[in-house]
């Protein structure tokens, strides 16, 4: 052969090599090994909030990879993995919780229209550290056998003396009774939230419970006539999603919503540690939006960011007037809530 068409074969030979090389590195980068993945860490833990993530991949390639514990844990877990840390999106219940991850420096500033257009400006932070997701109301419910549903009509009506030895109360640890009182701070002022305080623990059956659902079936079965709870441990019960036992309990409780209506939050953020902060701020543009909102508030019987849903079990309780304090506000009121329930014999 000679040289020149050995030279031409040789070309040949390497250019084949080279495109095969080409394509093999192409098919790699595309094979769902190496897609895109964000880490999520969530303190909500809904098996339909799973079908929301799958969703979020199908429709913009990027994996979620999920880490669910409870809240507090989290936050731990996050400030000692520091800049380490995998998670990309940091999702909380509770608007103190939020802003106290906020305040440990866990959250990145974010700026977002879709954010913007989707989140009701009281509902996230003036900073953009997070995002509020879904609503959760914390109510009265009575058992009429016992106290008139007509004798509740805002939170201060629990400090009647009229309802002594009535109330079933959570202890103070619960963060969603420090944001009440926050919130109450915020409305009514020291001096009225301070005497209400003192009003609703002259008026409580002991103990102090530790949790909601227990309170519900206290309720119903009399033990007390009225207490404090979030409607999705009440709507929860009804589906029968406690089992059948819970769901004839919660029938014999009616929720009660005081006006104006106590609103807390479940939400999230992109967190500080993250690599791929534009991910993380896709994924929670789109469980903001109005389709995913209110598939991520039915997930766990919530409300979505705006309006009440379609939720059939929420829909019998009927719509409520949301008294619009700032989520960020329950956060900032926290410390002086606490203190104040633990002045005024609040059970810790
Ligand atoms: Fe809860």
């Amino acid at each position: 052969m000679a040289s020149s068409s050995r030279l031409g074969l040789l070309l040949i030979v390497s250019t084949l090599y080279r495109s095969s090389l080409i394509a093999a590195l192409a098919a790699l980068l595309a094979s769902p090994s190496l897609a895109q993945e964000i880490g999520v860490y969530s303190g909500r833990h809904y098996n339909t909030d799973k079908e929301l993530y799958k969703q979020f991949t199908k429709q913009t390639g990027i994996k979620v990879k999920l880490l669910e514990s409870k809240d507090d844990a989290l936050i731990q877990r996050l400030k000692s993995e520091g800049s380490q840390s995998p998670a990309d999106v940091l999702i909380l219940a509770d608007a103190a919780r939020l802003d106290r991850a906020a305040a440990m420096g866990l959250y990145r500033p974010t700026s977002s229209a879709v954010l913007s257009r989707e989140v009701p400006a009281n509902l996230r932070d003036p900073q953009g550290r997070w995002y509020a997701l879904t609503r959760r109301a914390r109510v009265v419910i009575v058992n009429p056998s016992r106290v008139k549903p007509e004798q509740i009509r805002t939170y201060a009506d629990l400090a009647k003396p009229a309802l002594k030895n009535q109330l079933c109360l959570r202890n103070a640890k619960s963060p969603y009774n420090q944001s009440l009182v926050a919130d109450q701070l915020i409305l009514r002022g020291d001096a009225a939230t301070k005497s209400w305080i003192k009003g609703m623990v002259a008026n409580v059956k002991e103990p102090f419970f530790s949790s909601d659902t227990p309170m519900i079936r206290a309720v119903a079965q009399g033990q007390c006539g009225v207490a404090v709870v979030n409607t999705y441990y009440v709507a929860r019960m009804l589906a029968g999603k406690k089992g059948k036992a819970d769901q004839a309990l919660a029938e014999k409780v009616k929720v009660v919503f005081p006006t104006p209506t106590h609103v807390n939050i479940s939400g999230g953020g992109v967190t500080k540690a993250s690599d791929q902060p534009a991910a993380a701020l896709k994924l929670l543009e789109f469980l903001a939006s109005s389709k995913a909102s209110s598939g991520y508030a039915n997930a766990n019987d919530e409300y979505p960011l705006k309006g009440f849903g379609n939720n059939p079990i929420l829909k019998r309780f009927g719509s409520f007037r949301p008294d619009g304090v700032s989520a960020f506000q329950l956060g900032a009121k926290n410390s002086q809530a606490v203190a104040l329930m633990r002045a005024n014999g609040w059970s810790f």
